[in-house]
């Protein structure tokens, strides 16, 4: 399993990413009419995986990083035992693991597909997806389309305050894009400043990479997934390319 690159910055991934709500009402949604049980691929801190189990599913999350599972465990044990015993935490990489279920719905929400980096990495993910999902489950790979004006930049960078606990963290963000690859290299740099005037730096580097409309439905097909619907957001929308979302509604072929 390779090092797991959110342990670095998970103590901040919740302040960075406290609005990002638009798309739990639809996974929440799809859980309800799906039915139990749900399985959330890296699950984070339990951003999309708690709401669902919130709404009476049976929610089974997996991730590589020890520092989101402790958070998203921390978070559990304060909820209704009702609601934490419905959820099942397990440390596995999205590309080898083997669970005693079939999933109703299994989802990866925010581009973390993404994370996957080669084509060998993506299919094996997939084949996975496959094995653990129910004859009529639904699979939801929710990625962004990649806009040409950000792939024309070569490199860009933004900046972005959070606060936690009244102290203020600086989060820059650089992106660069390696186009032979379809990979963009990230360098986040945490920057806490402390109340006697220092700065304590946290640094969290990753590889995603990007995947066109075309690409990823030859890779459904190819893996066994007959598509249902290509949204262009939470709405439902169609896709549209502009909106810059690409979700992806697959089930078995
Ligand atoms: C962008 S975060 C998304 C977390 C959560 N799904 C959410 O929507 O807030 C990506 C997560 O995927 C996990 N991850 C990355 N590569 C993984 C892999 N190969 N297998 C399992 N989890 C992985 C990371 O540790 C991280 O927690």
């Amino acid at each position: 399993m390779e090092t797991a690159e959110y342990n670095v910055a998970a103590k901040f991934y919740d302040l960075e990413f406290k609005d990002v709500v638009e798309d739990i009402p639809f996974y929440v949604d799809y859980s309800i009419n799906q039915g139990s049980p749900v399985l959330e691929l890296g699950c984070g801190t339990g951003r999309v995986l708690i709401p669902i189990a919130e709404a009476g599913l049976e929610a089974w999350g997996i991730d590589v990083a020890d520092e989101m599972l402790l958070l998203a465990k921390e978070k559990i044990a304060r909820l209704n035992s009702k609601v934490a015993e419905r959820i099942h935490l397990i440390k596995a990489d999205m590309r080898d693991f083997t669970l005693p279920k079939k999933f109703k719905l299994i989802i990866i929400p925010f581009a973390t597909f993404l994370h996957m980096k080669t084509k060998e990495d993506k299919e094996k993910t997939l084949r996975k997806i496959r094995e653990h999902l129910d004859n009529n489950g639904l699979l939801i790979i929710d990625i962004f389309a990649p806009h040409y004006q950000r792939l024309t930049k070569k490199r860009d960078v933004s900046i972005k305050e959070i606060e936690k606990e009244g102290q203020k963290i600086v989060v820059t963000t650089f992106n660069q894009y390696d186009y032979k690859g379809q990979l963009i290299h990230i360098s986040k740099f945490y920057d806490v400043l402390q109340p006697n005037g220092t700065i304590k730096r946290f640094i969290q580097k990753f590889t995603i990479s990007y995947i066109f409309r075309y690409e990823m439905e030859h890779l459904l097909e190819k893996e066994g997934f007959k598509i249902v619907n290509i949204f262009g957001g939470y709405d439902k929308r169609v896709y549209d390319y502009e909106s810059g979302k690409m979700i992806f509604i697959a089930k078995k072929a």
